[in-house]
């Protein structure tokens, strides 16, 4: 089957009862995609979760209306269902409606559930893809996440799954045996069963890890160690939230220019 067309969104920003599914990035401002801006300037309802920081959200104009729906400390969560609800209805109130999220829309957002619930709906919609924490974590912390010569191949995955376990439909035999490297959204809390199931199918416990906390925004700390030793490394080191853990030999590669004082403030921990 041959498609034609496009899911990207295009244009000044959402047209009256269409749904942009935006993606903000990391967290700093600079690595907003023109086309985001653009959709948080002309909005009308900007549904936002908890990651895009507060730079990103002083784009949309003043008049618009800005709802918070991702988890916040001491207020109920919003489910799915209600923001799919508010997003149906703010599109059939003939608004311009962003649903802004983290990173990408479609990676571990939650993006793809949403665009089906409007799709089924009859709502018109359209993506703009983000700068994922997969890549942007790394790329701060001076990791490439493929290096010539050391790894070909990248997963991402994400620590847990809705129930708050190891995600069962990950093989992560498969992904110690690859030799590739592991992007792990969401790890923290599992990483030491991921650790022990990967040492379990022969990663060595040599491996590089590194994980990287806030990673864009002013407040970024990076933590190097090895996948041996790096539940205790993270532990002691009580890393602020979000923090992506990259897994591989790439996370071995000291390319960022602080790397030095990094490692420094690493040792300290
Ligand atoms: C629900 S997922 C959303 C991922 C997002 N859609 C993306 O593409 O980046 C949230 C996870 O993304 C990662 N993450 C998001 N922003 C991050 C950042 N600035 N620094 C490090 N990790 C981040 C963390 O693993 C966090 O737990």
């Amino acid at each position: 089957m041959v498609e034609y067309g496009s899911a990207l969104a295009a244009g000044p920003g959402p047209r009256p009862g269409e749904v942009w599914l935006v993606g903000a990035g990391p967290g700093d401002p600079g690595l907003l995609t023109l086309r985001a801006a653009e959709g948080l300037r002309n909005a009308d309802l900007v549904l936002y979760d908890a990651l895009p920081g507060r730079a990103v959200l002083r784009l949309v104009r003043p008049g618009a209306e800005l709802v918070p729906v991702g988890k916040r400390k001491g207020a109920a969560p919003v489910s799915q269902a209600e923001i799919n609800a508010r997003l149906i209805a703010g599109a059939r109130a003939g608004l311009r409606v962003v649903r802004l999220k983290g990173g990408d829309p479609f990676v571990f957002g939650r993006g793809g559930e949403e665009a089906q619930a409007l799709a089924a709906e009859g709502i018109p919609w359209r993506v703009v893809p983000g700068v994922s924490a997969g890549m942007a974590a790394p790329a701060a912390a001076g990791i490439p996440l493929t290096h010539r010569g050391v790894a070909s191949a990248v997963t991402f995955v994400t620590g847990h799954d809705e129930a708050g376990g190891l995600p069962g439909s990950v093989d992560w035999a498969a992904l110690a045996r690859s030799g590739g490297t592991i992007a792990a959204f969401m790890a923290l809390t599992r990483l030491d069963e991921i650790a022990l199931r990967l040492l379990a199918n022969g990663r060595s416990p040599e491996t590089p890890v590194a994980v990287v906390a806030n990673a864009s925004l002013p407040g970024q700390v990076t933590l190097r160690t090895t996948l041996g030793a790096c539940t205790l490394a993270v532990r002691r080191a009580a890393l602020p939230a979000p923090a992506l853990v990259v897994i591989g030999e790439v996370a071995g590669l000291a390319l960022a220019p602080d790397a030095t004082e990094e490692a420094q403030a690493t040792a300290a921990v």
